[in-house]
């Protein structure tokens, strides 16, 4: 196993995920498999209590465990499925050492940071490297460790010194160190005096870098580089130059055309890995195919409208692998995306409005759109906005694709203003409602009064239902029989009520496998209505978008039918 350890100085949030990401995916291209673990130097245990306004986004894993962005950005780059496992936590480090010391594993002996808790550290890292992450089942070949925050933090130092004594006890050509750095520009002057220190620091801690990222706003000129490659004792190839390219997907590009990966080879001796050609060409065709997107990328003269009806709207970060979805689709499509953000509650009723501009240009925005898409969320706050737009999209015959919340929304209106059950709504707004007007029930077998980790979490099946070959949504996802997707929630479509919104041509055509539980529905006779209960954004990934948000901005851009026709495929190499 060789590991690419990634690490940050300066300041956070400097790009240190994507650069991470990006280097995972380029040594995929290599043919190499490769998988990666996120360390957060937090005490939190689980991020699924933590506030999506706090924290963004609440990203859901294959297994239920509930972590945040990053991992997102792990999947979709180097398109793997990791474990809860795969985010080590200060928290989870010490509860794990702490409950080895009740059960008597040390022998009585005086547990302490060092060795005990830098042991455990190392032994996690070694042991979740080996996990496989994709369908092959096979071990991973590198594994990218991202260390979060910044190098020379109080909450970080017990894992700097684990990975000081982890380069010996892996070996130094199965170890390789990027440290993060940032180059800011002041007066027009490249500044690499930030940089200096940072190296400092990190071999002060017993860290030597291999190679220096170096964030900067414009490409480096070569006298900085030269001037960081001798004040930082490195040579001028160790010098990497990360600066601002048009999309965080041309990343990898950038890295390539400075022979980082040429660099880490030699460094990691990775030819001696014995891939097989076919692997390699794997590998090659993953590099054409990623080229062949971002060269079109932006390149189209078309583009997508897509009103975004949250709750969130200003913490645009707690959408973010909606956005990701969005944008893998788009490109899949070869248009170009367009997001309008509407505040859902701009949306409800003039009077209600202190602000009447708002609520003009809030259906502005609305009408304008190409598609329109209401994701999940909690509580009611906003709820009657998101059900007046899923009116809107389902009379005008405009796309629309909801999610969770959003497939919530769209039954209560279905059921108001079709079925004609007045006042319908959900359970979890209204807990006092009559049970005749329940549209979104709890469902029966969570556990009401525990709120904390009482969801229907991860990944579970959907059966498409018989006769329901005519849906769109079953079409998108290769007319299969069933489909497997991550989950969060705690509430679910009345049962009893299905068969009276079919009769009305909104068809379940998604269920669990009993049969009552409803997952996906389409509605007949409309371009794109369609809503899940599962959470698809979870799954996408840049060279494979997320089905359900494929088929919404493939109806949304008017080329459905030539996507099903599998026109929109990735050109990679042919020579195979
Ligand atoms: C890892 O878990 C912790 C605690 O649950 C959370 O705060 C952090 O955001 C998670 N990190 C990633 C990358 O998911
Ligand atoms: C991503 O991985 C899955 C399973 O490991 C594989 O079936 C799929 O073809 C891969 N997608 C791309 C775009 O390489
Ligand atoms: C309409 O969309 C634009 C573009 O996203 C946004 O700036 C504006 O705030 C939106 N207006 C309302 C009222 O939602
Ligand atoms: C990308 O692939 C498409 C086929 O899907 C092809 O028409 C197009 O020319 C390719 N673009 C580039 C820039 O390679």
């Amino acid at each position: 196993m060789k590991y690419v350890v990634v690490s940050g100085g300066v300041i956070s949030g400097i790009g240190k995920g994507v650069l991470a990401s990006s280097t995972g995916m380029l040594l995929k291209t290599l043919g190499l498999k490769t998988t990666s673990i996120k360390i957060d130097p937090y005490m939190n245990i689980d991020a699924g209590t933590m506030s999506p306004l706090e924290h963004g986004e609440c990203f859901v894993l294959d297994d239920g465990g509930e972590t945040d962005l990053d991992l997102g950005n792990y999947e979709r780059y180097m398109n793997v499925t990791l474990t809860k496992d795969h985010n080590i936590t200060t928290g989870k480090i010490y509860s794990h050492v702490i409950s080895k010391e009740r059960k008597g594993d040390y022998l009585g002996k005086t547990v302490q940071i060092v060795p005990h808790l830098t042991n455990a550290i190392q032994d996690w890292i070694e042991r979740v490297a080996r996990v496989p992450v994709d369908d092959t089942g096979e071990v991973p070949d590198v594994c990218i460790v991202e260390l979060g925050g910044t190098v020379g933090d109080i909450e970080s130092a017990p894992f700097v010194e684990a990975l000081r004594q982890f380069q010996f006890r892996v070996g130094k050509e199965n170890f390789c160190l990027v440290h993060v750095s940032l180059v800011p520009v002041i007066h027009g002057e490249q500044k690499t005096k930030p940089t200096q220190a940072a190296i400092k620091d990190l071999r002060s801690l017993g860290l030597n870098p291999d190679m220096i990222a170096c964030r900067c706003a414009k490409e480096l000129d070569q006298p900085t580089i030269e001037k960081i490659a001798m004040f930082c004792h490195v040579g001028p190839r160790q010098v990497v130059n990360v600066h601002d390219v048009e999309t965080t997907y041309h990343v990898p590009l950038l890295l390539l055309s400075q022979k980082m990966i040429a660099y880490l080879s030699e460094r990691l001796e990775l030819e001696k890995l014995q891939l097989t050609s076919k692997d390699q060409h794997r590998g090659q065709h993953l590099l054409a195919k990623w080229k062949n997107m971002t060269d079109t990328f932006g390149h189209s003269d078309h583009s997508v409208k897509i009103a975004l009806v949250g709750k969130y709207t200003n913490l645009r970060d707690s959408y973010l692998s909606v956005i990701k979805a969005l944008e893998h689709s788009s490109m899949k499509c070869r248009t170009k995306l367009e997001i309008l953000w509407v505040e859902a509650t701009d949306l409800e009723f003039e009077s209600q409005n202190t602000d009447k501009t708002k609520f003009h240009e809030a259906w502005k925005n609305v009408s304008d759109a190409d598609g329109i898409l209401v994701p999940g969320g909690f509580g009611s706050r906003g709820t009657e906005g998101m059900i007046l737009a899923a009116k809107w999209a389902r009379e005008s015959n405009v796309p629309y694709l909801g999610i969770c919340l959003g497939l919530q929304v769209a039954t209560i209106e279905f059921a108001r203003n079709v079925l004609g059950i007045k006042d319908g709504n959900s359970a979890e707004f209204h807990p006092e409602l009559p049970e005749g007007k329940q549209v979104v029930v709890y469902m029966p077998e969570i556990d009401k009064e525990n709120m904390g980790g009482t969801m229907r979490l991860g990944l579970r099946p959907t059966y498409f239902q018989k006769d329901t070959e005519w849906a769109t949504i079953r079409k998108v996802y290769g007319n299969s029989q069933s489909v497997e997707e991550r989950h969060r929630h705690r509430y679910e479509i009345n049962p009893t009520l299905l068969q009276r919104f079919e009769e009305k041509g909104l068809h379940f055509v998604g269920r669990d496998e009993s049969g009552s539980r409803c997952e996906i529905f389409e509605l007949k006779d409309h371009p794109y209505y369609v809503a899940t209960q599962y959470h698809p954004e979870y799954t996408s990934k840049v060279l494979g978008p997320s089905r359900p948000f494929l088929g919404f901005i493939a109806a949304s851009a008017g080329v459905l039918d030539p996507l099903l026709e599998g026109k929109y495929e990735y050109q990679g190499t042919a020579d195979f």
